[in-house]
C-alpha cells in the first residue's frame, strides 16, 4: 500500500485531515514520510539549501557563533546546536571556521537536533565523533549558553490553512473528490473568531509548530543566555498567501499529487515566531539574507576566495548571486535572531 492509498483509505474512515496533518504524515511517517524515507539534497537531489550553494554561507554562520561566543565573554561551555542539519556541509564548514577564533571549539559541546535517520547518517561520515545527536530540543542539556542554527527547517514544520470565504473563514483541509483522489476542501472552523479580518479569497497560514519552537528558544535563551538564528524562506510581517510548495527534482509538483515523495514546505512566519520567543522573555529581530551575509563580511570572503583562486572567479560570482542577489535568495530568505535580552548577537546590532 501507498501513502496516497493508506491516506485515501484514512479519510474515507474518518473525514478529512487539516494540512497540518497532511504535512506531518508527507514529512515524516514512519514508514512513507520523505524525510524517513528518501531526502535528497544538493544538485542531484529534489532541492538545493544555501550551504550546498557555497561555503561561504557556512562560513558566515561559523564567523556569527564565533563572535557571538566571544561577544559573550566566551563562556568556557557552550552548547552549539544545529536543527535539521541536512547532509551535515553546514555544520562542518561552522566548525572549520571556529578554528580560527581560539578557545571556540574547545567550549563548544556540538549537538545536533535531527528526526531523520538517513540523514543522521550522512551527517555521521561528514563530522567528527565527539558530535552528539538528539530527535528534540528538550533532549539537550540546558545550564549553558545555546547558539543554535537552523537553516530551512521552519518551513518544514506543518502549518493548517485557512481560507477567507464570502461568509467567513473555513479551514482548508484535504479529503477526497468523486473519484476518491485526495483534494482540497473546506470545512467550518472553531477558530474562525481568532482569525484576522481579511478579504474574500486571502489564505492565512498558522504554524503551531513554528510558534512553538519560538517559545522553546525564546525560553532556552532567556534562562541560560546565548541566541538562535533561524534562517528561512518566509515573511517578516504578518500577511496572507497560500505558500504551501511540494518540489521534486528542483521543480514545483501539486502537493497532494504523490505523498511524501515530495519535499513539503511553507514559508516561516517569522513574526509569529518571535512573538512567541517574547513572550517567553528573549528579543528578536529580523534580517534579510543580503544584509545578514553583507554585514558578516561575505563580499571580503569572496573576494578572497578569488584571489586564491582566480580561475574560480566566475563561479564564486555566480554563488555569491544567488545567495544575495534580490532576485534570488537575498530578500525571500530572512535571518531571525532570537536572544536573551542581556546582549544583542552579531550583524544584528543596527536593528536593537
Ligand atoms: C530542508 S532540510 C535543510 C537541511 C540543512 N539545514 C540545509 O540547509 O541544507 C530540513 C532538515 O530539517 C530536518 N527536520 C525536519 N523536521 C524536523 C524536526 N521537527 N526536528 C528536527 N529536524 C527536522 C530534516 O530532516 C532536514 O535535516
Amino acid at each position: 500500500m501507498s501513502l496516497r492509498d493508506r491516506l485515501a483509505a484514512q479519510i474515507a474512515a474518518t473525514g478529512p485531515i487539516s494540512v497540518a496533518q497532511y504535512m506531518a504524515v508527507c514529512l515524516h511517517d514512519p514508514d512513507f514520510g520523505y524525510y524517513a524515507t528518501r531526502p535528497a539534497l544538493g544538485e542531484g537531489g529534489d532541492f538545493i539549501t544555501a550551504p550546498l550553494i557555497s561555503q561561504m554561507f557556512g562560513e558566515m554562520i561559523g564567523v556569527w557563533a564565533a563572535s557571538a561566543w566571544e561577544l559573550m565573554g566566551r563562556p568556557q561551555a557552550l552548547r552549539l546546536v544545529e536543527m535539521g542539519p541536512g547532509d551535515g556541509t553546514l555544520m562542518s564548514d561552522i566548525l572549520r571556521t571556529g578554528r580560527h577564533a581560539p578557545g571556540f571549539l574547545e567550549a563548544s559541546d556540538v549537538w545536533l537536533v535531527e528526526t531523520s535517520e538517513p540523514l543522521r547518517d550522512l551527517q555521521r561520515e561528514r563530522l567528527p565523533e565527539d558530535v552528539r545527536w538528539a530527535k528534540s530540543l528538550d533532549e539537550v542539556p540546558g545550564g549553558a549558553p545555546l547558539l543554535l542554527v537552523a537553516n530551512e527547517l521552519l518551513d518544514c514544520l506543518p502549518a493548517r490553512q485557512f481560507v477567507r470565504t464570502p461568509i467567513g473563514w473555513a479551514e482548508q483541509v484535504v479529503g477526497l473528490d468523486a473519484h476518491g483522489a485526495l483534494a482540497f476542501g473546506l470545512s467550518p472552523t472553531p477558530a474562525a473568531g481568532l482569525l484576522p479580518d481579511a478579504a474574500p479569497g486571502q489564505v492565512y497560514e498558522q504554524s503551531a509548530a513554528q510558534a512553538a519552537l519560538g517559545a522553546d528558544l525564546g525560553r532556552r535563551v532567556a534562562a541560560d543566555g546565548g541566541a538562535a538564528l533561524l534562517i528561512d524562506y518566509g515573511r517578516a510581517e504578518p500577511g496572507f498567501g497560500d505558500t504551501l510548495q511540494a518540489l521534486r527534482r528542483h521543480e514545483k509538483v501539486d502537493p497532494l499529487a504523490a505523498p511524501g515523495e515530495a519535499d513539503l514546505t511553507v514559508h516561516a512566519d517569522f513574526p509569529a515566531v518571535s512573538a512567541a520567543a517574547m513572550a517567553q522573555g528573549a528579543e528578536a529581530a529580523i534580517l534579510t539574507q543580503t544584509a545578514f551575509l553583507a554585514r558578516m563580511g561575505i563580499g571580503e570572503r569572496a573576494e578572497a576566495l578569488v584571489r586564491a583562486a582566480p580561475e574560480r572567479s566566475a563561479r564564486i560570482g555566480r554563488q555569491l548571486t544567488r545567495l544575495i542577489g534580490a532576485d534570488e535568495m537575498g530578500e525571500l530568505f530572512k535571518v531571525c535572531a532570537i536572544h536573551s535580552p542581556d546582549w544583542t548577537p552579531p550583524a544584528f546590532e543596527e536593528t536593537a
